[in-house]
């Protein structure tokens, strides 16, 4: 069994690349890139060529649903009916998707009084209408190791 801290640091870096330092458009919430990168290791552990496996695709593991909420955002070029899954299995457009779902329905899910990247990682997983609700650990500790491993670097 693979011990659960072996999210590597190459693994944050090569996505930290990717992604630049903050993500987030100019209107909308304010995402920052270590939140995009932390729900990214939840959802798939960050595999950017995970592909299509049944209802989601790419590394965040979004639905069509998902996608069509987040804008419909499509490459340029893509024809129409390869439009969902060429965006989610970008990473760019994947992250604008992202972030257009969570424009639309950024809420403060754990009534802490802010709306930050813990109730973003809810509303990924559990979508816009209800975030309340539990998250299984697995999904849940994923992100706390990331984020402590993130916090760790930036130090
Ligand atoms: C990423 O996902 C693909 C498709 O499921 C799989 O073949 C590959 O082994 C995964 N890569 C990693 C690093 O887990």
């Amino acid at each position: 069994m693979v011990p659960s801290s072996s999210m590597s640091i190459a693994t944050i870096l090569s996505v930290l690349l990717i992604y630049g330092q903050q993500v987030s458009e100019a209107q909308g919430v304010v995402i920052f890139d270590n939140c995009f990168r932390c729900i990214c290791e939840a959802a798939s552990g960050c595999n950017l060529t995970s592909g299509c496996d049944g209802p989601v695709c790419g590394p965040y593991r979004i639905t069509w649903s998902y996608w069509a909420d987040g804008g419909k955002l499509k490459l340029d070029g893509s024809p129409d009916s390869e439009a969902y899954p060429q965006c989610v299995n970008n990473p760019h457009c994947a992250v604008r998707t992202v972030q257009g779902y969570m424009d639309k329905f950024a809420q403060d899910c754990n009534g802490d009084g802010v709306i930050n990247c813990d109730d973003y990682l809810r509303i990924h997983r559990l979508g816009g209408y209800g975030c309340t609700g539990p998250l299984d650990a697995k999904y849940e500790d994923t992100f706390k190791r990331c984020k402590e491993t993130l916090r760790n670097l930036d130090s």
